[in-house]
């Protein structure tokens, strides 16, 4: 029987990279969140609303389209932002956006209803404690600020987009205190998640240990 999978955790800690592999193994469903919060700050920057304006980002937000499609790819409307969506300043973007619990309030209740039928991997921040409180399996995945900043440099340099090491250390370590510190469901470890520290751990060895807490359920 299929069961809903929650994997939280701060910013590349690489929940994303985590639960698109296990989804693939269990031929389950993967969902990108944070991908939604991305999408309503390029939109909004696109149109010019301010981040901080949350009734002009909640009104634009009814008319969004974001949809995925079964290659993993991210749309807004005929837009594909897959790429897009992955800038340094659409992340910290994100981070402001999803601070507003209007915002939040209508992300979640479109992510709610996709999983609705299990079988899905949901990641983000506020999936055990939030969206999915009732998922079987709930994972809070963690890394230290440098694990973390040199896998983002290295993801961004193999994608061939401008990188600053620099850079992206302090916009994590910011984007950590913006997600931990907001009002609204700020990240947190729900009470019945597994931790598991990826900093030196490969890809291989967090699906291997994931796996195998699985069997033993
Ligand atoms: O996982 P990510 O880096 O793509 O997420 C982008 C931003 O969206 C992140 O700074 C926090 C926010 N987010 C959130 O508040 N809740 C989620 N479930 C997913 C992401």
């Amino acid at each position: 029987m299929k069961i809903n999978i929650a994997i939280d955790g701060p910013s590349a800690a690489g929940k994303s990279t985590i639960a698109d592999i296990l989804a693939r193994k269990l031929r389950y469903a993967h969902l990108d969140t944070g991908a939604m919060y991305r999408c309503v700050a390029y939109a909004a920057i696109q149109q010019h609303i301010d981040l901080a304006d949350e009734d002009a980002l909640t009104k634009m937000l009814e008319h969004l389209d974001i949809h995925f499609n079964d290659a993993g790819e991210v749309w807004i409307g005929s837009e594909n932002v897959s790429q897009s969506i992955r800038t340094n300043e659409i992340s910290m973007a994100a981070s402001k956006v999803s601070a507003h619990p209007q915002v939040r309030k209508s992300l979640v209740a479109k992510q709610q209803k996709i999983a609705e039928n299990k079988g899905y991997i949901l990641d983000g921040r506020d999936i055990g404690t939030v969206v999915l409180p009732d998922a079987e399996l709930k994972i809070y995945m963690v890394a230290s600020v440098e694990a973390r900043a040199k896998r983002r440099y290295k993801e961004y340099v193999e994608k061939g987009m401008d990188a600053d090491y620099e850079t992206i250390y302090r916009d994590i370590e910011q984007r950590d205190y913006q997600d931990s510190h907001r009002k609204a469901s700020p990240l947190k470890k729900a009470a019945d998640a597994m931790e598991i520290d990826t900093s030196d751990m490969t890809i291989a060895e967090v699906i291997a240990y994931i796996m195998e807490r699985m069997d033993k359920q």
